[in-house]
């Protein structure tokens, strides 16, 4: 029994694909580790009527509040924490899924808010912070490090050619006066670099603060191992990423799921004794479609992979 959508929260991404991986079953439980402003979770409830059951996460108190509303109508059926889901065998202790879902990245309603400072479109502080009970902000990052390993930041995690030069002028800056705001922080950025690049590379180093400032990379490698231990034998975890950097962590751990062996190839016969305990269901990537680009632009770069554990009992 669907149930009509009234959230301009976020429009879920590739949302037949998340549903038609997942399977969702009328005595299913499913974990929505990044459940935003419930898009998903709606989807999944709906494809498990009447009563599949969706736990959901997320570390933005705001996201909590969006999808405690938009998840009321179906009662019972979910339950919700705010919390990182690096941390989720604290928060949802013994249980285990069926299928679990990380959607990464900031919801539309986070970069729309401009006192959140997550978008360079947006005039706002330089926070980016996605749990504000956490004290580091972004701004202070720029105040504080130094100019290598500003650069280096820019380099490994906003993908930029351009790190030296955009640590230089945020050095310079600083020196005059503390980098604030995002509107000042995209002015030096395209400052420093080629015309051509401007935009680009305001995104990078945008990307690049966002990531150090919620530990993006830390909370997926550590929460990916998390989650996959409390995934029930035939389940899938899905995962959508959107950019290259979260995609290769997810890629290398379904290859390392799949293929654990550590015998030197020249081996016989494996001596290490570790077992495949997943299927990678994804050998490449699965994208949106063009349909789906134009009405959803935000959908562009969407990379999802999946993963289905191995049933060891029957081996
Ligand atoms: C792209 S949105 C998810 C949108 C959601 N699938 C929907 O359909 O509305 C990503 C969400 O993940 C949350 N998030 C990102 N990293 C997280 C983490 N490590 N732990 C918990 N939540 C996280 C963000 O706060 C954001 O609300």
């Amino acid at each position: 029994m669907p149930i009509e959508s009234n959230s301009v929260f976020h429009v879920p991404v590739l949302a037949k694909e998340v549903i038609s991986q997942l399977e969702p079953k009328s005595s299913g439980c499913y974990l929505d580790s990044t459940i935003g402003g419930g898009g998903h979770a709606r989807l999944i409830l709906d494809a498990s009527f009447p009563d599949g059951r969706l736990y959901g996460i997320d570390q933005d108190e705001e996201a909590i509040r969006a999808a405690s509303h938009a998840l009321k109508p179906y009662g019972s059926r979910v339950r919700l924490r705010q919390g990182n889901f690096r941390a989720v065998r604290e928060i949802y202790k013994k249980s285990t899924f069926d299928g679990i879902l990380l959607d990464l990245g900031v919801s539309s309603h986070q970069l729309n808010t401009p006192g959140r400072g997550f978008s360079c479109d947006r005039d706002g502080p330089l926070d980016m912070r996605m749990d504000r009970r956490n004290a580091l902000q972004a701004a202070h990052l720029l105040a504080t490090l130094s100019e290598t390993d500003l650069a280096m930041a820019f380099r490994d995690f906003g993908e930029t050619h351009f790190s030296r030069q955009i640590a230089k002028a945020i050095i310079t800056q600083r020196a005059k006066a503390p980098v604030r705001t995002t509107t000042e922080l995209a002015e030096i950025v395209r400052k420093a670099v080629p015309l051509r690049r401007e935009r680009k590379s305001v995104v990078q180093v945008f990307q690049a603060l966002r990531i150090m400032v919620n530990d993006e990379l830390g909370a997926l490698s550590k929460g990916l191992k998390e989650l996959f231990s409390m995934l029930l034998p035939g389940g899938r975890m899905v995962v959508i990423c959107f950019h290259s950097l979260d995609d290769r962590i997810v890629k290398n751990y379904f290859a390392e799921l799949a293929d654990p062996c550590i015998c030197p190839p020249d081996l016989p016969v494996c001596g290490c004794g570790r077992i495949p305990q997943a299927k990678v269901l994804t050998r490449k990537p699965v994208r949106p479609s063009r349909a789906e680009i134009e009405s959803n632009p935000r959908s562009r770069p969407a990379l999802l992979r999946v993963v289905e554990r191995l049933d060891l009992r029957k081996a």
